[in-house]
């Protein structure tokens, strides 16, 4: 019981005090928002009911006013409240701005009835040694009412002046426009530092008013007004002013200033009337003394120590424009556009700041620039290279063309026109400028470290090769990854198509494959014998055999060729070849030298004569029967029956048999008792010879017959994958890049 009972005191006391807290709090705002908004002394009554009493004015306590000559009279027992500077000056308002005072002041009159003059009032207002004086700037004599002579003058007589109206014979009213035009009206300036005023009213005619008058009373006044702030027409001349007290009292403009010297003078001890900050001082040319205002920026009364606050124009934009962002200073603020716009933000922001166009539409420009020139430096720097890797420092000095990668797109029309497809790549078919037909054999790269040295080495030879009857290479393209080969375009195809494909008859004729063969002979004698290092062709097959427009033979692809080093007659190498026409000895010791190709063109020779495709199965069954099943016909002496060729007499019966003898020898399984490529050209040179002339008449004949023979219009050694379908497995690849050893061990079909 007793700890709930303190518990819930606590709880009191903690709510107590949160109360407390608010009130404080609440309290501090009041204030802080009071004093930030009061025009008057802090601490006293700012209004006395409607009117608004700013300091240094005061009502009620002397403390408010600056001084006792600021202290106005709130009559509160009238409703609503009335402000009197003394007794008989009614405020209508103050206004700090312009340092005045509106106030109401009676007017003086005279008013007659039938008989005559029936009473007359006689205005002296007294402003005293105060602060205030009549505005002559804004407060005009003013004489009203059809013969009136309005008279004024000073307290001490220092000044006099006055003003009189007439209407004519007919009126007894000036016009009712309120215009204070002249008729029945009159309107004069009052000096400067004018503080008291004397207003007597006269008459000007004898004539007894009454008698033109259309009413029983009528009256005349003179009275000192604003005439901005007062229509006269609102005095109704004839209505006797005293009857319900009725007197008029038009506004009147008092001005007021503060201190008495220069705007820095001491002034007692309150000293200088202005407040601290944001105020600026001027001097009234009416009244001794200054005035205070609070300097653009500022708001408030300026006559509070702090009366003068400073705007917050980022609040209010409506009066102050900012389309960007605003920040306020003291007296002041500022407008910054948004950070792309342009001008000022005050009046309006624009497009887009040109320096940042300029620097965007720059870094754009730069960024391109770099990436281009990034990229052409990088495609130069990787031809460079590569033209570098692939040997062109050293290629360069040989005879053959070195071209530009640009300059092969060129000519082969962007590879537009491909001649062929197989194991090795690619060849496309190209003019170039000099109207040179070309063949751009691009391999597949397989592997980048094939491109060794070896392979420069190479086709380095291959390019001094120079024989009739073998393809000639071009030029070489190093600039890009994998090396290009620019041959000669051979027209008529290869032989193998003439063989199996298209059947061409001109084949049949003796003389004709006798030259084909003889030319093809004296092409690989001269790979082994005359050019140095002796090169082994390797892939001596009936595909890689073209034939020109004459059916002259050309031995191309050089893609498994091999130099032999000098004082060597063999190299022991990974098997590689056509299967049909691989020399067994090399495939199964491993073990390259010139006879193995002596053994792949007898292959090829038999292929020429019978017509026969040495690696597909034929009627002759297995493949590898076909040259047991040519042996065994030379020794069965039928060999004529199983050949495609026509001996037409019988000397060209008797080369056949020569040379079928011939086919044998290079066809035996030791490479040792194989004859030399030179002994195999001699004599098929030698039998050339002997049907020289018949053979001159035989080719024109067979070339005419030929010509009309449609033939596939091929270039290189191109293989159609589908031509080849039974040798796909046994036949390895003849890129132009070295080989890969690990490739050819793994699908050698051993
Ligand atoms: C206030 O006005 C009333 C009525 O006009 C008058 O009787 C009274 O004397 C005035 N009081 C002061 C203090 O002037
Ligand atoms: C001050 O009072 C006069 C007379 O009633 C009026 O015409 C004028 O508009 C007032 N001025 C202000 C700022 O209220
Ligand atoms: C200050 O004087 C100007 C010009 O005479 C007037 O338009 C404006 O209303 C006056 N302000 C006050 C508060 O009387
Ligand atoms: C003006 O009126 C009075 C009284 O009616 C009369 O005695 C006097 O003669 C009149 N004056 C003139 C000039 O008519
Ligand atoms: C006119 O006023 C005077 C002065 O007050 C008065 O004696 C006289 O009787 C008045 N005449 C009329 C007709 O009311
Ligand atoms: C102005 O009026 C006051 C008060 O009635 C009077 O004492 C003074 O002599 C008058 N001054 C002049 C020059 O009429
Ligand atoms: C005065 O009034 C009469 C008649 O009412 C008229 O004929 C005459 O023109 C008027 N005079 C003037 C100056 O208006
Ligand atoms: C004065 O008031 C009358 C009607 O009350 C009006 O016709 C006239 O235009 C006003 N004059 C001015 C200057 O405002
Ligand atoms: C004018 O006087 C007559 C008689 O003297 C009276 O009947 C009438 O009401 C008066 N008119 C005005 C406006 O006072
Ligand atoms: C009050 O101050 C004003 C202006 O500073 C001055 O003209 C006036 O004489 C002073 N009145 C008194 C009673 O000190
Ligand atoms: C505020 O600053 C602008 C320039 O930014 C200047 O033109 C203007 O006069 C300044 N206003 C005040 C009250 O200082």
């Amino acid at each position: 019981m007793m700890m709930e009972k303190k518990t819930r005191t606590i709880q009191h006391i903690t709510w107590f005090l949160w109360f407390v807290v608010v009130l404080f709090v609440w309290a501090c705002i009041a204030t802080a928002s009071l004093a930030a908004s009061s025009v008057a002394n802090p601490g006293c009554l700012e209004t006395c009911g409607d009117i608004i009493v700013p300091y240094p004015f005061g009502i009620e306590d002397p403390k408010c006013a600056k001084n006792k000559s600021f202290l106005l009279v709130c009559n509160r027992s009238t409703n609503p409240p009335k402000l009197y500077i003394g007794e008989n000056i009614f405020v209508y308002n103050i206004s700090v701005e312009n340092s005045t005072a509106t106030t109401g002041i009676d007017a003086a009159f005279r008013c007659y009835n039938e008989t005559g003059l029936k009473w007359q009032f006689d205005q002296q207002i007294t402003l005293l040694n105060g602060p205030l004086t009549f505005s002559n700037s804004r407060n005009k004599f003013t004489s009203l009412g059809c013969d009136n002579l309005a008279f004024m003058n000073d307290a001490n007589g220092g000044f006099g002046g006055g003003c009189f109206s007439l209407c004519s014979y007919n009126e007894s009213s000036p016009p009712d426009d309120g215009s204070c035009s002249g008729v029945g009206c009159c309107q004069t300036q009052i000096p400067k530092h004018l503080k008291t005023l004397n207003i007597t009213l006269g008459k000007i005619s004898s004539n007894n008013i009454s008698d033109n008058s259309v009413s029983n009373i009528s009256c005349v006044y003179a009275f000192l007004t604003d005439p901005t702030l007062f229509n006269t027409s609102t005095i109704d001349l004839h209505i006797d002013p005293s009857i319900d007290n009725r007197y008029p009292s038009p506004p009147v403009v008092l001005d007021w200033v503060v201190g008495k010297e220069k705007c820095e003078a001491s002034e007692g001890p309150s000293g200088y009337a202005c407040g601290d900050t944001g105020t600026l001082c001027s001097y009234s040319d009416n009244g001794r003394g200054y005035r205070c205002s609070c300097q653009e920026g500022y708001i408030g009364n300026p006559y509070l120590r702090q009366g003068c606050q400073d705007i917050n124009e980022c609040e209010d934009p409506s009066t102050y424009p900012c389309e960007g962002t605003c920040k306020n200073t003291p007296g002041n603020y500022t407008c910054i556009c948004p950070l792309v716009m342009r001008g000022d933000g005050k009046v309006a922001c624009r497009g887009v700041r040109l320096i940042v166009i300029v620097t965007v539409l720059g870094a754009i420009i730069s960024f391109v620039i770099s990436i281009l020139l990034i990229f052409i430096l990088y495609k130069r720097r990787r031809q460079e290279k590569n033209f570098i890797k692939h040997g062109g420092l050293v290629l360069q000095n040989q005879r053959v063309r070195i071209f530009k990668e640009e300059e092969l797109i060129k000519v082969t029309n962007n590879y537009g026109h491909l001649l062929g497809q197989g194991g090795f790549g690619s060849v496309y078919r190209g003019v170039l400028a000099d109207d040179t037909h070309i063949a751009v054999k691009k391999p597949r790269g397989l592997d980048k470290t094939d491109l060794n040295q070896q392979f420069q080495h190479e086709i380095c030879i291959i390019s001094q090769v120079n024989h009739k009857n073998v393809v000639k290479l071009l030029g070489l393209c190093l600039h890009t990854d994998i090396p290009l080969l620019v041959y000669e375009f051979i027209s008529n195809g290869t032989l193998f198509e003439h063989i199996h494909k298209t059947k061409s008859s001109f084949l049949r004729s003796w003389k004709n494959c006798l030259r084909i063969a003889e030319e093809t002979a004296s092409a690989l004698n001269y790979l082994h014998s005359s050019a140095d290092p002796p090169i082994i062709h390797r892939d001596v097959k009936s595909s890689n055999i073209l034939l020109d427009d004459h059916h002259t033979a050309k031995v191309s692809d050089f893609g498994a060729s091999v130099l032999i080093p000098l004082g060597q007659n063999g190299l022991a190498i990974a098997v590689q070849g056509t299967l049909g026409y691989l020399d067994p000895e090399y495939l199964t010791t491993g073990n390259l030298t010139a006879k193995s190709d002596v053994y792949s063109f007898g292959v090829l020779l038999v292929e020429l004569l019978t017509g026969q495709n040495p690696c597909t199965f034929t009627r002759f069954g297995e493949r590898s029967n076909l040259i047991q099943y040519f042996v065994s016909s030379l020794q069965n002496e039928n060999l004529l029956q199983i050949l495609n060729v026509e001996a037409i007499d019988r000397i060209e019966r008797e080369q056949i048999l020569e040379v079928a003898k011939l086919i044998v020898n290079c066809l035996n399984s030791c490479g040792e008792k194989r004859p030399p490529m030179m002994e195999v050209a001699e004599v098929l040179a030698k039998l050339m010879r002997v049907s020289h002339e018949s053979l001159l008449v035989q080719y024109n004949s067979e070339d005419t017959e030929s010509l009309t023979s449609d033939l596939p219009f091929h270039g290189l050694e191109f293989e159609n994958a589908t031509s080849h379908m039974g040798c796909q497995l046994s036949e390895f690849h003849l890129s132009e890049t070295p080989l890969i050893l690990n490739q050819v061990d793994s699908s050698i079909d051993l």
